[in-house]
């Protein structure tokens, strides 16, 4: 059947490949009140089939955000949806409690409200919904947009930036469809490409400097992006906002959840067509959309199959019109002063080894994966750091496959790769680093501002697939260094190590429980082998206790927390 849907795409796509749509440019919202209701719709991808979606203010993606630095923004997120959602901010740095992060659910029919006020550099940047297991099927049914950020920086720079007249935003995605036409959450997202939604598209660009705002949009696929004819471009900007200086380039890759900003010099170029075309086979074997999307001996058979992966093919069409009134023509080479943190004020290094959850998987892409050899649990804070510490992370991983790895809150500076500084492209204020396999990752970043003890950010695999199947984490800015742990939820319940073989060690962040706080242990059949008043720490020895799952209930403040462990 897959096979058969297969070859009815190409046929679809081939007959169409010659940018007949206008490119929709999603509508623009601006000022400091924004109200984005996410809603379902439905949309025709396929001649004959209208396809259910979801939408923000409408039936399939979002409005672009145009936000101004140093504002004071309400944003007003209603769900009309029949099931909750969440909606993340992804690359802006906002507290905790307005990240949009998996605990901050908007159930159906009401409305989230977060202020922040915007601390980032003009940039571009996105949202999308983080719902438990839930991202990858919202964001591939519509759920996403645009946010972009102006500042006095940017705006005392010659650049193009009239929204859709000679600055476009680009959300590239490709997605998965079954044999019924309905968008499907797959392992591989490789039936459609569209750009803000629309399919096969074509832009009118003006005889002059243009921007064009990348966004990897897809739940799985990198992208080797590039012009027709080779033509060089200039890359001003990526994640975090603008570069030192602006760079000639005629690639770059984006993985899933990374922007670029790029400057096209279309000047004398009227009536011509150049095209966006992704260099597909030019990723490396490794890279979900290349050929190979795993590396090793096994490949999963059906990515073979797949007609985007591994090959060249137009993005866009760009049919070059008369240039605007007053147009831009020139680039400049200096653009922002950037300032990375020095390797050497680092107050912490932390390491985090991307593995296959089962042993058997390494030799697959498919996953799941997990980040230190844990699974994404809500209950769980994984990272706890404090305010304006300096860290350095180290991404190391172990596996087959091409890790997109995100992290909230913060931007960071890519120190190195195996040893080696980062290509011109991922230097800059990054949020996104696609990891290699068997690829060792440091970069630097510092949490600078909001202090929440109990609500945690996120990092993860941005493969939305990787991300949904657990391979993510949590982490708490604590306000300062003597704050051991994050106080209340079960997320202060740490068992370890789990399975226990000679003891097992049961930490709270109640540092001073109540006596009448409790932890009991109950064995498999339900009678007690342990009870004693709660502690912060209680190490209990195990040696003599038969192998199997043991119970460990805690009382704290009258709530009952029932953790499941092994005994080896
Ligand atoms: Cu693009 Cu955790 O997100
Ligand atoms: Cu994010
Ligand atoms: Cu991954």
């Amino acid at each position: 059947m897959k096979q058969i849907l297969t070859w009815l795409i190409i046929a679809i796509c081939v007959s169409t490949a010659n940018g007949q749509s206008p490119l929709i440019i999603p509508p623009a919202l601006s000022g400091t009140t924004f109200n984005l209701t996410v809603q379902s719709g439905t949309h025709t991808f396929f001649p004959g089939y209208s396809t259910p979606t979801y939408g923000v203010n409408g039936a399939f993606l979002g409005p672009t955000l145009i936000i101004n630095q140093g504002d004071s923004v309400h944003l007003n997120v209603t769900n009309s949806l029949p099931v909750t959602t969440t909606m993340h901010w992804h690359g802006l740095h906002v507290p905790a409690m307005a990240d949009g992060g998996p605990e901050q659910i908007i159930s159906p029919g009401t409305t989230w409200q977060p202020v922040i006020k915007m601390m980032n550099n003009a940039g571009t940047y996105w949202y999308h919904p983080h719902g438990e297991g839930k991202t990858d099927l919202q964001v591939s049914k519509g759920i996403a947009g645009m946010i972009i950020v102006k500042d006095p920086v940017e705006a005392a720079l010659t650049l193009p930036r009239t929204y859709g007249v000679d600055d476009f935003p680009v959300i590239v995605q490709t997605k998965a469809f079954d044999v019924l036409r309905q968008i499907a959450i797959a392992t591989e997202d490789d039936t459609l490409l569209m750009v803000n939604g629309t399919l096969d598209p074509y832009l009118d660009a003006p005889a002059q400097v243009v921007r064009l705002r990348l966004l990897a949009g897809s739940s799985m696929r990198s992208y080797m992006f590039g012009f027709s004819g080779n033509l060089p471009f200039k890359l001003i900007a990526n994640d975090g906002g603008l570069l030192d200086t602006s760079t000639t380039l005629t690639r770059i890759r984006l993985s899933p959840g990374e922007r670029a900003e790029v400057l096209l010099d279309l000047t004398g170029k009227t009536g011509q067509t150049i095209y966006l075309r992704n260099f597909g086979s030019e990723l490396p074997a490794g890279i979900y959309g290349s050929a190979v999307a795993g590396t090793g001996a096994a490949v999963i058979p059906f990515y073979n199959l797949n007609h985007l992966n591994g090959s060249d093919f137009d993005v866009m069409k760009l049919n070059v019109v008369a240039p605007t009134a007053s147009p831009v023509t020139s680039i400049p080479a200096a653009l922002a002063t950037l300032a990375p943190w020095p390797a050497s004020t680092a107050d912490t290094t932390r390491t985090f080894s991307f593995d296959p959850k089962i042993a058997d998987s390494s030799t697959y892409a498919m996953g799941p994966f997990t980040i230190n050899d844990t699974s994404f649990n809500m209950g769980n804070v994984n990272v706890v750091t404090h305010i304006n510490n300096t860290e350095i992370w180290t991404l190391i991983n172990n596996t087959m496959i091409a890790h997109p790895f995100h992290v909230h809150d913060v931007f960071f500076y890519i120190l190195d790769i195996n040893g080696v500084p980062p290509p011109v492209y991922e230097r800059g204020k990054k949020d996104v680093v696609l990891v290699m396999p068997g690829d060792t990752v440091r970069f630097i970043t510092k949490f600078e501002d909001f202090a929440d003890e109990t609500t945690p950010y996120m990092y993860h695999c941005h493969l939305l697939h990787h991300e949904d199947d657990g391979m993510m984490g949590q982490f708490i800015v604590m306000p300062d260094k003597t704050a051991v742990k994050p106080v209340n939820k079960d997320a202060d319940i740490q068992l370890y190590p789990n399975p226990a073989k000679s003891s097992l060690t049961i930490t709270t962040n109640n540092q001073t429980p109540s006596p009448t706080d409790n932890l009991t242990i109950y064995n498999a059949i339900g009678a007690k082998v342990y009870s004693a008043p709660l502690q912060h720490s209680h190490t209990v020895s195990t040696s003599n206790w038969p192998s199997g799952i043991y119970h460990a209930v805690i009382t704290v403040n009258n709530k009952v927390i029932n953790k499941a462990f092994v005994v080896e």
